[in-house]
């Protein structure tokens, strides 16, 4: 017990003496307020001035401002003399041009700073504007860490084995703080110039486009995806959703996703994600196909089997409706397979083709009625009768038809073996595929 105590006191007083030894020093020696205490007073004091001035300093035998104290110079040059105690940083493939010269005092003071790493200035940025002036300054979205002059997380000050002194190569120095994307390249589909490179699309520092893009959503996806442009060129209809200002990634995640093609959404649930209300275009007013679908007992099998892009292009079309085979765009057209070629790249054709035949049940005894409707130079177009969506009636039959300005209704009955429509062009008509009824 006894001893322990002794022992204790023992190293209280030499903790004690130490520092009344250093307040002593720095009183009466070199740094002393009224000589040299400025070097030595700010925050972050420079390990070997604590001990010494003499670590840098030599006697030359010179005069000194004080009676009796010799005059001093530095013990060596720069770099040789702080490369005597911290290791050479000038030997790999890229060091930085004032690191390369041994400028190290363009950056750091020799004896004490109110900044850590004894930087000349704060933040970081600062030191570094000294000589660089980044374009930065003018754009208008800036990248964090720039802002913040945090320019050393991402550069070595003095050298590095990559390119533009950089610590790390991107992907991996991007990904050390976007943790979200850091998740994204473990994805089931990543798209390749996001595992390359994320400068493929991105800044590092800044842009004048959101997210810190090299350019437009659109032009930087068509930039590589030239093929797309050259359809949109080329196509009469657009898609809205390229025309706004998110365009491509409304619907493609531009780094990666689980959906096939990058897609934000299964391709369905993306489409109705805005197609679940009317758009008005001047006198046009485009259906809400979500609520027709709600609405619907009876939804066309394609859309569950292939979803939308089945009929649609989702970019660009010169059929009507973006529509990716020809359909007419009125409410009839010449009866040739050709022209209804949206439907026939799943339904036989023949349908429209025989006067005679049991390839359709819409038919009175083996009297084709596709074929006495959808015929000659004005054969009416399928969406006369059907919507290639859902409809509340069996065989997705419309409930009403546009007739110029008048929605005109068709009173579809089904029947055991047939059906019976009286829609307002003619009085009501049934027909019966095993008994033909004769009007
Ligand atoms: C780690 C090395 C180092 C130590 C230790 C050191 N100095 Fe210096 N000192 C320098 C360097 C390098 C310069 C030259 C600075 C320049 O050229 O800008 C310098 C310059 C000076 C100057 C010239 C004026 C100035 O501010 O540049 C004085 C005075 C000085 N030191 C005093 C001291 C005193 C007093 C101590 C001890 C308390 C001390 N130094 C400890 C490296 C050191
Ligand atoms: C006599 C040895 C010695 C000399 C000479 C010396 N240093 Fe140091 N320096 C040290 C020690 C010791 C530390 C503290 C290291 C630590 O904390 O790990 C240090 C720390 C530093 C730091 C980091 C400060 C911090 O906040 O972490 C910088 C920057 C630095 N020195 C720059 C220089 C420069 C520039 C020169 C040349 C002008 C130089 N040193 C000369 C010994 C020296
Ligand atoms: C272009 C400015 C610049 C120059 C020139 C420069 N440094 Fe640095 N140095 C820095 C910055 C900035 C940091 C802090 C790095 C950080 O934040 O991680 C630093 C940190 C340091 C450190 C502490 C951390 C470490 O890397 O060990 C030492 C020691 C150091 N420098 C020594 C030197 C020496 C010696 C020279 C001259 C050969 C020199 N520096 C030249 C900017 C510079
Ligand atoms: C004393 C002036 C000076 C300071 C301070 C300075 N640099 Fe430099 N830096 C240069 C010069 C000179 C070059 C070479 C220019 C060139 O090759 O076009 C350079 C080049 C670079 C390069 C490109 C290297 C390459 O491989 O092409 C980067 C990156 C860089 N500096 C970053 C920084 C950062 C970060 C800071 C602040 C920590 C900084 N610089 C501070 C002078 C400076
Ligand atoms: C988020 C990481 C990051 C930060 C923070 C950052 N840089 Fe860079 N910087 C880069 C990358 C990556 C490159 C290389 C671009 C390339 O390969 O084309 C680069 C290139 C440079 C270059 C070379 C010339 C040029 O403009 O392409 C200079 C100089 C430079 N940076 C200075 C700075 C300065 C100064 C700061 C702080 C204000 C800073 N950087 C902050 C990542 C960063
Ligand atoms: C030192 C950490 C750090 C590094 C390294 C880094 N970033 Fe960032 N980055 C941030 C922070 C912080 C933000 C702002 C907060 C946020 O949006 O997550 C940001 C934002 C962004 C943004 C969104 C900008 C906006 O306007 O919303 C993009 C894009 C970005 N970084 C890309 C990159 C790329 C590319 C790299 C690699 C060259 C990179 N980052 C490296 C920290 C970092
Ligand atoms: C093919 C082009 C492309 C590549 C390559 C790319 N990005 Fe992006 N990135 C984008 C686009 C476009 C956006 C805007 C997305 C949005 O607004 O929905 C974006 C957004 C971001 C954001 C902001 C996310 C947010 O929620 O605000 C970050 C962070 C980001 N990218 C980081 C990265 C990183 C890290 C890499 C490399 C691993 C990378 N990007 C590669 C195109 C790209
Ligand atoms: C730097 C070039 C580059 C940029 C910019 C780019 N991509 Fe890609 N993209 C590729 C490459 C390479 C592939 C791999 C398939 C290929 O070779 O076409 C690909 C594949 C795709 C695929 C899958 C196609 C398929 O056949 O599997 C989609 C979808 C896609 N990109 C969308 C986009 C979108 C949206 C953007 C804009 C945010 C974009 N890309 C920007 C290079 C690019
Ligand atoms: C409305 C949503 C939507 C928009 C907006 C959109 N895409 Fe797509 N994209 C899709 C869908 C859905 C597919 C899958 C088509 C399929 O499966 O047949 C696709 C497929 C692709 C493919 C691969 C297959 C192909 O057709 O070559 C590329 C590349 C592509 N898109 C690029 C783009 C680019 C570039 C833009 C912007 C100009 C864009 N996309 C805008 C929904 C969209
Ligand atoms: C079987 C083929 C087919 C499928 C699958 C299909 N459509 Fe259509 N779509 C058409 C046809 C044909 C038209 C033209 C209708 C007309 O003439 O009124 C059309 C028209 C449209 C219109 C324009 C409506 C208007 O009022 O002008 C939109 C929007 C639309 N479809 C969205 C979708 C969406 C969303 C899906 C998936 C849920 C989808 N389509 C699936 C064939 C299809
Ligand atoms: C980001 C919202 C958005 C998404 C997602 C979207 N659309 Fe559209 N769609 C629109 C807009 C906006 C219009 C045009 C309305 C206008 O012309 O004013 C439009 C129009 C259409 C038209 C009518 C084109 C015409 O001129 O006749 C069809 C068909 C269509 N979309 C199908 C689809 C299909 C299929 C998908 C899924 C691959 C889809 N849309 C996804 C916004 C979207
Ligand atoms: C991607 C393939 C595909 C396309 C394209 C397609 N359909 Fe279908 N359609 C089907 C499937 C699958 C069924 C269900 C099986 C069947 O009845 O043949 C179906 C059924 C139908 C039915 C019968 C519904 C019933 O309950 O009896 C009608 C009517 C129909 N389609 C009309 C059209 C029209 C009109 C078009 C062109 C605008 C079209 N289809 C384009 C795949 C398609
Ligand atoms: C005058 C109205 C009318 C027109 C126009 C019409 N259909 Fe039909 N369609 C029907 C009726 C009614 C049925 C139901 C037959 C039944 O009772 O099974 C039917 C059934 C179908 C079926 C289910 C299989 C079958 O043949 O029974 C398909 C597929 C179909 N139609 C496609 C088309 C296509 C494609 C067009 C345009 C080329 C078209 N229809 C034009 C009235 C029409």
């Amino acid at each position: 017990m006894w001893n322990k105590i002794v022992l204790l006191l023992t190293i209280l007083s030499v903790s004690v003496l130490k520092v009344s030894a250093q307040n002593d020093t720095s009183k009466t020696g070199c740094a002393s307020i009224s000589c040299h205490g400025n070097l030595v007073s700010q925050e972050v004091v420079h390990h070997p001035v604590k001990s010494g001035c003499d670590k840098c300093h030599t006697p030359t035998g010179q005069q000194h401002p004080q009676k009796n104290v010799p005059g001093y110079r530095l013990a060596d040059n720069i770099p040789a003399l702080c490369y005597k105690c911290h290791d050479e940083n000038n030997t790999m493939n890229v060091v930085h041009s004032p690191v390369q010269k041994g400028n190290c005092l363009e950056c750091h003071t020799p004896h004490s700073s109110p900044e850590s790493y004894l930087l000349k200035k704060n933040p970081t940025g600062a030191v570094c504007a000294q000589c660089h002036t980044l374009e930065s300054a003018k754009k208008k979205y800036k990248h964090d860490p720039v802002s913040k002059g945090e320019c050393a997380k991402c550069h070595d000050p003095h050298q590095s084995d990559i390119k533009r002194l950089l610590i790390k190569e991107p992907p991996a120095l991007c990904l050390k703080c976007h943790k979200q994307q850091a998740e994204e390249i473990k994805m089931e589909n990543v798209h390749p110039p996001f595992q390359n490179n994320c400068l493929n699309c991105h800044n590092q520092h800044s842009s004048n486009e959101e997210k810190l893009l090299d350019l437009t959503p659109q032009n930087l996806c068509v930039y590589c995806h030239d093929d797309i442009q050259k359809k949109i060129d080329k196509a009469t209809t657009v898609h809205g959703a390229i025309n706004d200002k998110r365009s491509c990634i409304n619907c493609h995640n531009p780094h990666a996703s689980n959906q096939k093609n990058f897609l934000v959404k299964d391709a369905k649930t993306l489409c109705l994600s805005c197609h679940d209300r009317t758009y008005t275009t001047g006198p046009r007013k485009i259906d809400n196909i979500s609520q027709t679908l709600q609405k619907s007992k009876v939804v066309h099998q394609a859309i569950d089997k292939v979803g939308c892009v089945g009929c649609h292009d989702p970019h660009a079309s010169s059929n009507p409706f973006l529509l990716s085979k020809a359909f007419p765009s009125g409410s009839y057209a010449a009866a040739n397979k050709d022209n209804f070629a949206a439907c026939f790249s799943c339904h036989k054709s023949e349908m429209i083709e025989k006067p005679t035949t049991t390839a359709t049940g819409f038919r009175n005894g083996d009297k084709n009625l596709h074929f006495v409707h959808v015929n000659g130079e004005k054969g009416r177009s399928c969406t006369i009768c059907h919507n290639p969506h859902g409809s509340v009636n069996e065989h997705l039959i419309n409930e009403k038809t546009q007739f110029g300005s008048w929605e005109m209704p068709l009173r579809f009955k089904p029947l055991e073996n047939g059906g019976s429509c009286s829609p307002g062009c003619h009085v009501e008509r049934k027909y019966e595929r095993v008994n033909a009824i004769t009007h």
